[in-house]
């Protein structure tokens, strides 16, 4: 059995692996794998473990000729065509609950990092503009007492939501469903999109992005965010105009904005660069030593279990 991993990623995945008896094959090159060598590829491979900057899409699935499990190296798996695989009987995986934590610390970094400028300060200090304490300096916002938003209350908005709460923020939040955990434990409100964006002190999105999410926050809805607001995002850029919240920075109709993931990665729009309201971070939400690990050992038990004729762990699921 040949496994094809498209880029390096923790050793534990080819240990678990390779006592199996498979063979185990990488992409070992520092850039995403070129769409030709993907396609050569997984001609003969029984499984693939793929990144989400990988595009599965069909004409990669169609090359395949005996693959029985695309195992994504991610929770999100937008960038694969889950319907065709699984017309063609292939199964999609990804890597949920272990990086939740990592993904969730992330977010809340950039809430604080936000509220208190911290990227500005960090650098005033790096241009020795320190020249002793000042009582306006600097001035951010305190997180207690404020309306945090989550959109999507699911595994990474909860656990989010539960950090947030014990900031002493009101929870709200806009999902498909109640979440009783937030409802129950965190004294949290599920409300309408357009109600949460006006109540928002700061808002996180964590949302998966798929045709209904896709540019769900629009020119029609985000000019409702508050003034004073802060904008969070760790989910997928295309969940989200980009270029009404870039124009809403530059006119200060935002207090700041949070970024890890665009649309379009990894080509940010150039005001990106520019913006001092706006932190910027290269998709590093499950980027632990620990978050990385476990989606390695994930990876290698869903293509396990799938090789061995049982089910997978962890199989997506499309509505
Ligand atoms: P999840 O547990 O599936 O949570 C998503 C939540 O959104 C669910 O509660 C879901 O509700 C809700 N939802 C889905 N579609 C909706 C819609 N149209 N309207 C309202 N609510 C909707 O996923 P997760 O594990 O928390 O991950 C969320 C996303 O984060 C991933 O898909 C990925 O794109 C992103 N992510 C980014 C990083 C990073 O590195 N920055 C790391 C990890 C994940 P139902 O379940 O009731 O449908
Ligand atoms: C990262 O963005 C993931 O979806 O795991
Ligand atoms: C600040 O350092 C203070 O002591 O208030």
């Amino acid at each position: 059995m040949k496994i094809f991993i498209t880029r390096e990623i923790p050793e534990a995945v080819i240990d678990l692996l390779q006592k199996k008896g498979f063979e185990v094959s990488v992409y070992k090159k520092d850039n995403p794998i070129p769409r030709k060598e993907l396609i050569r590829q997984v001609k003969d491979c029984d499984a693939l473990i793929s990144l989400l900057s990988d595009r599965i899409d069909k004409e990669v699935i169609e090359s395949m000729k005996k693959c029985k499990i695309i195992a994504n190296y991610a929770v999100g798996f937008n960038n694969i065509d889950v319907e065709y695989a699984k017309k063609k009987d292939i199964v999609v995986t990804n890597t949920p609950d272990v990086l939740t934590d990592s993904t969730a610390d992330l977010a809340m970094a950039l809430v604080l990092a936000c509220a208190r400028k911290l990227p500005e300060a960090e650098k005033f200090v790096r241009d020795k503009k320190f020249v002793g304490w000042k009582p306006k300096l600097f001035l951010g916002v305190e997180l207690r007492d404020k309306y945090f938003g989550i959109l999507g209350a699911g595994r990474i908005g909860s656990a989010v939501a539960e950090r947030a709460y014990s900031f002493g923020c009101k929870i709200i939040y806009y999902s498909n469903t109640h979440n009783k955990y937030l409802d129950e434990k965190l004294k949290g409100k599920k409300i309408p999109l357009n109600s949460l964006l006006k109540k928002a002190d700061i808002l996180s999105i964590h949302l998966p992005l798929n045709d209904k999410t896709n540019n769900l926050l629009n020119a029609s809805n985000l000019r409702l965010l508050k003034k004073s607001a802060i904008f969070i995002n760790t989910a997928r850029g295309d969940i989200i105009d980009e270029n009404i919240l870039i124009e809403m920075l530059k006119t200060n109709k935002l207090f700041a904005a949070g970024f890890d993931v665009y649309d379009n990665e990894p080509n940010l729009k150039i005001e990106f660069y520019k913006l001092k309201n706006v932190i910027v971070l290269p998709h590093i939400g499950s980027a632990t030593v620990e978050a990385r690990n476990n989606m390695s050992i994930l990876a290698a038990k869903n293509i396990i279990a799938v090789l061995e004729g049982k089910k997978a762990l962890t199989p997506v699921i499309v509505n």
